[in-house]
């Protein structure tokens, strides 16, 4: 179980917030499913869904404020969102279609991509605001 702490802060408070929530949802889901061995019905293709959702919510709002910040990495960052995005949602869709992709795969799938996201890419548009340029 990996726990959100102050080394993954961006310093700014919503963003932290969210990904502080974000982390919590996916951790607390994975803690269901593996305490079921994997089955737990109200973890549904609805609920992964909506938490993808969530992190399209988010990005939309990080994509903002490195626009306000004017960080000029901001068109890579806005694709990596997008690859994150694009990779789930089609792995939700192939869930639709039948094929089978085990929600904890894809939880620890998202769990993985945000940490090493928020140390790797949001911290550069941290420093940058700090930075004050
Ligand atoms: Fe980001």
């Amino acid at each position: 179980m990996i726990v959100w702490d102050d080394s993954y802060s961006v310093n700014h408070a919503e963003l932290d917030g969210q990904h502080k929530k974000w982390l919590e949802m996916i951790n607390e889901l994975l803690a269901r499913l593996e305490k079921n061995g994997g089955d737990c019905p109200d973890i549904s293709h609805e609920t992964l869904t909506a938490m993808l959702q969530y992190a399209r919510q988010h990005f939309m709002g990080e994509e903002k404020y490195m626009r306000e910040i004017g960080y000029p990495e901001t068109v890579a960052h806005i694709r990596s969102h997008n690859e994150f995005y694009g990779q789930v949602s089609s792995r939700l869709l192939a869930a639709e279609g039948g094929r089978r992709v085990p929600a904890a795969d894809l939880l620890r799938f998202m769990r993985g991509w945000l940490l090493e996201h928020i140390l790797d890419e949001d911290k550069k548009f941290s420093l940058h605001a700090a930075r004050g340029v």
